[in-house]
């Protein structure tokens, strides 16, 4: 077996934290079964013991040993049967060997089985259940390649395995099966539409406003996924963007503007301050290269980065979701 994944897995054993790549973003691994492992998740990214973790495994058959998921079977099987490994992460109730610190004591428990050879290899090698959160600071930018995890926890982590650039670039669809109607909590590549289908019944599509008024759900907070450089967002397609220039700016677009040079004359911006997530504005591609250039620019001497909101379909629901929330930060 590969050194690397002997290693992540003898630390995990050992009650270690160590840093994973998924296909959706990099995760801060650890053993959901040992207490004090978990608890050195939350102290690393300085995470409220209030919101609780995803529980990660190898493939449905796990489900047994962690969750109730007999009463909800027929949709736990075509959810899993559909998408897994990938992401979407389901809700649960929980069985009492997942200690509360995991699930903030909520009697749920969220599980998803990640699509990245790496980490499949590790739960495979280590036979646990991995509670990992997306590998960030508390509120920060989630971050999609091995370079932003170093450079943030590098001296904190003793093992971290670099699986390349995340092929989705966000967190994880988290769907609630446990209701009536199906719902989702947070929105991402599998989309109401696509979950809807494969379920054969209405699903409810998330609605930040709920959540937000809701105390009670865990996690989905407002303001999330936050630079540290003023962020504002400006409508898909709205080219009269001097208006919201504030001290040294920068741009992102949706797609490559077909006029470059004449939106940076009009603009009157350096080249290097006018960007774009996408070339021909793909909405994976977006999402793909959304957290690295936010972080990218966040590094940069800028005092404002202006971005334009993606069309609000498909993946771009959730593209905006996580834009909207780390623009609330600045609207005060
Ligand atoms: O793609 C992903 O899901 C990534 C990778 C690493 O797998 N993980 C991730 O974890 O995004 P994290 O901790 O950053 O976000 C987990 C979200 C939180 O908003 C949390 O509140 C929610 O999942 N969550 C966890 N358990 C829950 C539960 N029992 N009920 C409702 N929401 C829950
Ligand atoms: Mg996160």
């Amino acid at each position: 077996m590969n050194a690397d994944i002997v290693a992540a897995s003898q630390e995990l054993k050992e009650g270690g934290v160590v840093v994973l790549p998924t296909e959706t973003v990099y995760g801060l691994a650890a053993n959901a079964l040992d207490r004090e492992a978990v608890r050195k998740i939350f102290a690393i990214k300085g995470r409220p013991l209030n919101n609780p973790l995803i529980l990660h495994v190898l493939d449905s058959s796990w489900l047994e040993r962690y969750s109730h998921v007999k009463k909800y079977s027929i949709r736990a099987k075509k959810i899993t049967g559909a998408f897994w490994p990938g992401p979407i992460t389901i809700i649960l109730p929980k069985k009492a060997v997942i200690p509360d610190i995991v699930t903030a004591s909520f009697s749920t428990v969220a599980i998803r089985s990640p699509d990245h050879p790496i980490f499949r290899a590790v739960l495979l090698a280590s036979n646990l259940p991995l509670a990992a959160p997306s590998a960030n600071p508390f509120g920060y930018v989630s971050p999609t390649c091995i370079g932003q995890v170093k450079a943030t926890f590098g001296d904190r982590v003793k093992v971290m395995l670099d699986g390349g650039e995340c092929a989705v670039g966000l967190e994880s669809t988290i769907l609630d099966i446990t209701g009536t109607v199906p719902k989702i909590l947070r929105p991402g590549a599998i989309t109401a539409d696509a979950i809807s289908k494969v379920l054969e019944e209405d699903v409810v599509d998330y609605d930040v406003q709920i959540v937000s008024e809701n105390p009670n759900a865990p996690g989905q907070l407002k303001q999330h996924y936050c630079t540290n450089t003023r962020l504002v967002l400006f409508e898909h397609g709205n080219r009269d963007l001097s208006q919201y220039f504030a001290g040294k700016t920068a741009i992102v677009f949706v797609q490559r503007p077909k006029n470059f040079d004449g939106i940076a004359k009009n603009l009157q911006l350096p080249a290097e301050a006018i960007l774009w997530f996408s070339d021909d504005g793909d909405l994976n591609a977006v999402a793909k290269n959304l957290f690295s250039t936010l972080q990218r620019l966040d590094s940069a001497p800028y005092d404002t980065i202006l971005c334009e909101r993606p069309p609000r379909e498909e993946i771009g629901i959730a593209i905006d979701d996580r834009l909207s929330r780390a623009a609330a930060k600045f609207e005060q």
